[in-house]
């Protein structure tokens, strides 16, 4: 099988194609990235003679380079996207232009190429926030809170109509928050993790009590190959970690593993429609593709926190001028204003 994998050099991406080489020696890969700032070929170091892996540096909203790539491809799973719900808030426009119109684009050139499998990547935060106690399943009302949650809602539906309108054989996932090796540390874990490291506040949002259901990454990679290989044209799976945590105990549960003090803990201004509750039912792929997580919340955070500390050139490369700036822009006097932090 020929895959066309879009996005591959972030953090999701650049895991599932390790997984894949490793698992499927008949399985050619091709990854198709625009390396925007959390594209990084370092991810794939390891990977990056192996024979069955190629690199096409492109734009998803690019057809004329797209069609290119996915010429000849069984299949296309689309992890491409404007990922950071903060960065979405300050700036929707590449959000809405990556997370639709790329979808669009891909979408097109797959009815046209008539391509055998359509993986796309969504998200639980399509669903929206969730009441105290209840939980999600594929046929849940989509409700989505920010401009990037809603794109990806939109992107989803797009796909959907593709199914029903041209019989494009698309399926797609929708999992909980991911964490482990090679994420871009902008998100939840990675920046507590490698603040905790340094000895810097863990900026916590509002009260700390929103919840979140944690999802180790390799557990992520192997649903999502499941679901190429033996989900449904037309269906959603859910993916989720079956661990739902308020993000204080999970900071606190950091700052105990790394033997650091609760008095890091600092709360700032709120994220802007933040939701408080995501979590996920995942029977579907559970009954169906006899899949469920299997990494433990607290083996997975000693594992990442190992990796990260293990880390220290990749961590530096990736927290170079790009970053230094954003979380100059967003996290410096956040505790006053959000007005101030928002750029002008
Ligand atoms: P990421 O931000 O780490 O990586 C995104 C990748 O897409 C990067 O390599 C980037 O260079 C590439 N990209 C961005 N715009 C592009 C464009 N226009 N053309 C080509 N490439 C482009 O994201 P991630 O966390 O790995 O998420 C991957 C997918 O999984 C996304 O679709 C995201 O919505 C979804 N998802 C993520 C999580 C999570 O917890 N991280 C959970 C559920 C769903
Ligand atoms: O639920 C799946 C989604 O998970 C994915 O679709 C997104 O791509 C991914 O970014 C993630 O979105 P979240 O908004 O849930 O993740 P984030 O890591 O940004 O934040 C997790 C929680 O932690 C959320 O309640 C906000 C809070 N938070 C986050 C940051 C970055 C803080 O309290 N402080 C922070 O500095």
């Amino acid at each position: 099988m020929k895959i066309l994998v879009t996005g591959g050099a972030g953090f999701i991406g650049s895991n599932f194609i390790r997984h894949v080489l490793a698992e499927r020696k008949d399985y050619e890969l091709i990854n198709y990235d625009k390396l925007t700032y959390a594209g990084n070929l370092a991810n794939l170091a390891e990977v990056a003679e192996d024979p069955n892996y190629t690199f096409i540096r492109g734009d998803i909203c690019d057809a004329a380079t797209v069609e290119a790539a996915m010429r000849g491809c069984d299949a296309v799973i689309h992890f491409a996207a404007e990922s950071h719900v903060d960065r979405s808030i300050y700036e929707p426009a590449p959000v809405i232009d990556t997370n639709i119109k790329g979808t669009f684009t891909l979408l097109e050139v797959a009815r046209a190429l008539r391509v055998e499998r359509f993986l796309h990547i969504s998200t639980d935060e399509v669903y929206g926030d969730l009441t105290p106690g209840d939980f999600a399943d594929e046929s849940s009302p989509l409700q989505p809170s920010s401009p990037y949650s809603a794109s990806k809602a939109g992107a989803d539906l797009l796909v959907l109509s593709y199914v029903r309108t041209y019989a494009l054989p698309a399926v797609i996932t929708r999992s909980s928050n991911n964490y482990g090796p090679y994420q871009f540390p902008e998100k939840f874990l990675p920046l507590m993790i490698t603040n905790a490291l340094e000895h810097k506040p863990l900026p916590i949002y509002g009260d700390g009590k929103q919840q979140r259901d944690w999802l180790h990454v390799e557990d992520n990679c192997r649903g999502i190959l499941r679901v190429l290989e033996k989900g449904r044209a037309g269906e959603v799976y859910n993916i989720g970690g079956l661990d739902i945590e308020e993000n204080l105990t999970i900071a606190r549960r950091l700052l105990n593993l790394m033997n650091r003090p609760e008095s890091l803990l600092s709360y700032v201004k709120d994220r802007p429609g933040h939701d408080r509750r995501y979590a996920l039912r995942c029977e579907k792929m559970r009954v169906e593709l006899s899949w469920k997580p299997m990494i433990l919340l607290e083996n997975g955070l000693r594992q990442t926190i190992e990796w990260y500390a293990n880390h220290t050139a990749w961590l530096a490369d990736v927290r170079g001028g790009e970053y230094r700036s954003y979380y100059a822009k967003y996290y410096e006097n956040r505790d006053s204003s959000l007005r101030d932090v928002v750029p002008s």
